[in-house]
């Protein structure tokens, strides 16, 4: 195989450093915060309301939120302990008002049982990585820049992307990058890479750049996006067991939602977007068979969207940050109490 030609950016420039306040907090713009926090608000007007932020990252949104409803608690939760740390000192001007908790998302149960809170009234999951992770070059995530294949969110996990490459079957690469990076050339890629980890196991992202660049049909290497984008992305959500984790929280999240209560989901590619869809459909029909005439209150829909279909950031919000390209809004509000029976069917 013919892995001469790299195309790897092996030094490109650093990053722009976080802007950050005298307190040592991060200031940035998160993606949508107008549009969020005007549609979760109006659930956080009562003392005591709860907001839940299970992608606390950098806390923008959170603040955003403290600052629009002076009555909202916050709980914050994040896999990742460097944002909780820089989060923390984001939040500060908030002190008394928020709990921060290392988690994953889907642990959103235990936390709160843990916190004795049984119901919420807002909740935002603003799902992927944050700019900090994306700029921490030896964090792996990044296919421009050459950097150890780490690309864990949390740094506990005991599985890196390196092992993920050197350890999994062929047929489970292709799963992989089929399934998680919607990758049409998976076969011929899990080939190559099965082939090169026999002469040197993987290590660092050019490699591995260099290996699927090489794999690839001339046309579409030189065409269209990064050679290995679809790949990265199918890496980062297998490493970080991001759909499972997301088919996980959402009906823990649907069903601790008080009446009145909000959810909002942010999704950056189709795989989340779809699983957030599908269970906010179940969520707003009624479970009744077709043609009943009178539809039984158990079987009523418990919730009713707030948002059309999924909304995007608008033009002008995408030329400031590029990175809100992908986003899609779905929310969705809880009109009636009691069980949500069908959501399990739509994991
Ligand atoms: C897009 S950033 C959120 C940015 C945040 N909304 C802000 O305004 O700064 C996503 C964050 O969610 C965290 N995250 C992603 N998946 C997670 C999961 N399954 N459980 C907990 N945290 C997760 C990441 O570590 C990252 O800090």
């Amino acid at each position: 195989m013919d892995v001469s030609e790299p195309v790897a950016a092996r030094n490109p420039p650093d990053p722009a450093p976080l802007a950050v306040d005298d307190h040592g907090a991060v200031v940035h713009t998160p993606v949508m915060r107008e549009r969020i926090t005007a549609l979760l608000g109006p659930a956080l007007q009562t003392p005591g309301a709860i907001h839940v932020d299970v992608t606390l990252g950098m806390a923008g949104h959170a603040s955003a939120i403290l600052a629009d409803c002076p009555n909202a608690r916050l709980i914050g939760i994040d896999q990742d302990a460097d944002a909780l740390a820089i989060a923390e000192r984001t939040l500060h001007r908030f002190a008394g008002r928020f709990e921060l908790v290392q988690a994953r998302f889907d642990e959103l149960a235990d936390v709160l049982d843990d916190l004795g809170i049984a119901e919420i009234n807002s909740l935002l999951a603003d799902l992927g990585l944050s700019s900090l992770q994306i700029d921490q070059r030896d964090r792996g995530f990044a296919y421009a820049a050459d950097a150890p294949l780490d690309m864990r969110m949390d740094a506990r996990n005991p599985r890196t992307a390196a092992q993920v490459l050197n350890t999994s079957s062929q047929a489970e690469l292709v799963r992989i990058l089929r399934r998680y990076g919607e990758e049409p050339h998976a076969e011929r890629i899990a080939r190559a890479i099965v082939t090169e980890r026999a002469r040197e196991p993987f290590s660092r992202s050019a490699r591995l750049v260099d290996v699927i660049s090489a794999a690839l049909p001339a046309a579409v290497r030189h065409g269209g996006g990064h050679p290995a984008k679809r790949t990265f992305q199918a890496l980062r959500i297998e490493v970080n067991g991001e759909l499972d984790a997301l088919a996980g929280l959402l009906p823990d999240a649907l069903g601790r939602l008080a009446v009145g209560g909000r959810i909002a989901v942010l999704a950056y590619h189709s795989l989340e977007d779809r699983l957030v869809k599908q269970t906010f459909a179940a969520a707003i029909s009624d479970a009744a068979p077709p043609r009943l005439p009178v539809v039984p209150e158990p079987l009523l829909a418990r919730f009713e969207p707030l948002t059309r279909g999924a909304e995007k950031p608008t033009a002008d919000e995408i030329a400031s940050n590029p990175r809100a390209a992908s986003a899609r809004l779905r929310v969705v509000k809880r009109i009636r109490p009691g069980h949500v029976p069908i959501l399990k069917e739509a994991r």
